[in-house]
């Protein structure tokens, strides 16, 4: 149009400039829904969050007497994500000064079970009682002040070995923990460590071994003196002596609290008030 004069320089310019202006628009229009989408799903997130009951809603009772008893009568559960029931039927009863072993083959509910005694998940039907108390009836934060767990995971902090049992402790320190090793006959195994109590732990356990991170939680559970002590596999996956180790406390400890080993190996665990078997 141009070579037949139809169409001047300055008109193809102007119309060069105008079109490219459309194709952007258009394209801008085409775009905003993949922009759009994750924005919506975020405010539907902050209303589900704003909506959520708390955790210890209807939940006024207090356990502010030592863990006497835990009784779990008829306990069914399955995740809600599932249709199946990981536990079926669960009754049992644990009276505080006694050992307890829960065994059972990998994947048969035993981690379950803990996060049930602490109040993480709800059975789908049956009750747990402390106390005779209903668990649903029980402020969270007052039945996990009384129960210490030294779980499957083991997290530990950026900071000394010291540090890291102290955690969470108001009224001890480097004094209770000595005498703790010392009881345990460990002041040798830790001093064995590059520095000791002193030794820093940089990222999650990199600074110790799997088997003295155990230990450490272990040492951390056990200084704090609740009425319950729950220890998720604490001689699975670990090495021959910290297995020794484990085994020579938890069999010469008397406790006037209630401990809860959980376990597929059952090897030298022989010292056990009460075998649970899921
Ligand atoms: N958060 C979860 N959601 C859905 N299923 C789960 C969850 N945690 C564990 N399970 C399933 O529940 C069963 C029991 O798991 P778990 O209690 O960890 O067993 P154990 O500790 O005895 O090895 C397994 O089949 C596992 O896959
Ligand atoms: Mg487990």
């Amino acid at each position: 149009m141009i070579l037949k004069g139809q169409f001047t320089i300055g008109l193809y310019t102007s119309f060069s400039l105008y079109i490219a202006k459309v194709f952007s628009s258009t394209q801008a229009l085409a775009t905003i829904g993949t922009i759009i989408k994750p924005v919506c799903l975020s405010i539907e997130r902050i209303y589900q969050l704003l909506d959520m009951q708390g955790e210890n809603s209807g939940k006024h009772e207090y356990l502010n007497r030592k863990i006497e008893s835990i009784e779990l009568n008829n306990v069914d559960f399955k995740y809600n994500t599932s249709e199946e029931y990981v536990l079926k039927n669960l009754s049992f009863k644990i009276s505080k000064g006694k050992k307890i072993l829960i065994k059972g083959e990998n994947g048969s509910g035993k981690s379950t079970l803990i996060k049930l005694l602490i109040g993480l998940y709800t059975p789908t039907s049956g009750k747990i009682f402390y106390n005779r108390l209903n668990i649903e009836r029980i402020n969270n934060k007052s039945l996990r002040n009384r129960i210490g767990i030294v779980s499957q995971n083991i997290f530990l902090f950026r900071g000394t070995v010291l540090e890291n049992i102290l955690y969470g402790q108001t009224n001890r320190n480097r004094e209770h923990v000595e005498k703790l090793i010392d009881q345990f006959m460990l002041t040798e195994y830790i001093h064995r460590l590059p520095r000791g109590l002193d030794t820093e732990i940089s990222q999650n356990t990199a600074g110790v071994s799997g088997g003295q991170a155990q230990v450490i939680a272990f040492i951390r559970a056990m200084l704090s003196n609740k009425d319950v002590i729950i220890l998720d596999e604490p001689i699975s996956n670990v090495d021959a002596e910290t297995r020794e180790i484990m085994l020579r406390i938890l069999k010469s400890r008397k406790t006037s609290s209630i401990l809860i080993i959980i376990s597929h190996i059952t090897k030298g665990i022989d010292f056990i008030d009460k075998i649970i078997e899921i």
